[in-house]
């Protein structure tokens, strides 16, 4: 068993991180001259700085770069690859495709959200996991399947969901 509730959406930061992150943002663009050009290598950069773009980024991006607010946040929905909320450090991705689905993908999904005490699209309070599923990962053979990281576990049973996700937490 792991954790139980999920982030929600609207989760904020915490106000003694701010300043922490604000010093770490300005590191961020001081590397940059402030061209509107810059915008998505910006994004990237504080993604990967942060591991998803805060709202209080946004805010510091559209200054540097002279844009409005609403085209920052415009081009960072826009794009799935930037998050807009803190994501599980550990990627567990369950397998919905048709091959995982008939011999029971559903279960395993059903046996993560338990273990996880969340759902597809969310991640763990603690930010240890956060939960996708995908249409096929490629390894049909093995159905069902599931992926922990980098790490792809086929002929998945329920009874091996906690020691996938175990592994997962200690290979990070
Ligand atoms: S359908 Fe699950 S791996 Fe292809």
């Amino acid at each position: 068993m792991v954790n139980t509730s999920a982030v929600q959406d609207t989760q904020v930061l915490e106000p003694e991180h701010e300043a922490t992150f604000e010093g770490r943002l300005s590191e961020v663009l001081s590397a940059y001259s402030g061209n509107e050009s810059e915008l998505i290598p910006i994004l990237q950069k504080v993604q990967q700085v942060f591991g998803y773009v805060p709202e209080f980024a946004i805010k510091e991006i559209a200054k540097f770069l002279h844009l409005s607010e609403v085209n920052v946040f415009g081009v960072a929905t826009f794009y799935a690859q930037f998050k807009l909320v803190p994501t599980g450090r550990n990627i567990v991705r369950v397998c919905r495709g048709t091959a995982c689905h008939v011999r029971g993908g559903a279960r395993i999904l059903r046996e993560v959200e338990k273990q996880l005490g969340i759902k597809p699209g969310e991640s763990t309070p603690d930010l240890e996991y956060a939960l996708e599923t995908v249409a096929c990962i490629g390894a049909c053979a093995l159905a069902p399947t599931m992926v922990v990281n980098s790490d792809t576990y086929g002929q998945m049973t329920t009874k091996k969901v906690s020691e996938a996700l175990n592994r997962g937490d200690q290979g990070e």
